[in-house]
């Protein structure tokens, strides 16, 4: 397994794998995600199988404040996707570790993450991974024109 900062060159690999992950327009994917590689608080980690792109991370230095933690600024998991046939392989815990290594220059001590309350096995991967659930959240909108 080959894992590489994604870049201008790996876009389409990139793209690929987001879209499985968040159902959104391709459009608005790659606005997002050429600021992304200009900002130097983010990291976009691909995941490569011989030529194949099989899995992506994306991460963050978050300065806001994150439920359940106690410092500032945290590093934060915003998304990791594996290809189902590349499961239980150990990428996801491979790309993991590669966060928590780059955070280090931010002078992080704390490295926070969230999942839908459904995505069991996502709380799965992130118990294993050695994160510990501290809160579960409701989101509420109204609209008002
Ligand atoms: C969650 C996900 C990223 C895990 O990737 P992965 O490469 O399979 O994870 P790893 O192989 O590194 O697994 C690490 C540990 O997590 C736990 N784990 C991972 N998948 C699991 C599953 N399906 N059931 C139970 N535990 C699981 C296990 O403890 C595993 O260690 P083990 O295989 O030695 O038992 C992957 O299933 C995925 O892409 N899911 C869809 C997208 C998603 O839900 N992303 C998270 C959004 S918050």
């Amino acid at each position: 397994m080959n894992i590489k900062p994604a870049s201008e060159a790996s876009l389409k690999d990139w793209l690929k794998l987001r879209i499985k992950l968040w159902n959104d327009l391709e459009e608005s994917h790659l606005q997002e995600m050429h600021q992304l590689l200009a900002e130097k608080h983010a990291l976009q980690l691909l995941a490569y199988s011989d030529d194949h792109a099989v899995a992506m991370l994306e991460a963050s230095i978050r300065y806001e404040y994150v439920n359940g933690t106690e410092t500032s600024p945290v590093a934060f998991l915003e998304g990791i996707y594996v290809l189902p046939e590349y499961r239980r392989l150990g990428i996801a815990t491979l790309l993991v570790r590669q966060v928590e290594a780059w955070a280090k220059q931010f002078s992080c001590t704390e490295f926070a993450s969230d999942a839908a309350l459904d995505n069991v096995i996502s709380h799965e991967m992130h118990r294993a991974l050695g994160f510990q659930e501290t809160e579960r959240v409701v989101y509420f909108i109204k609209k008002i024109d």
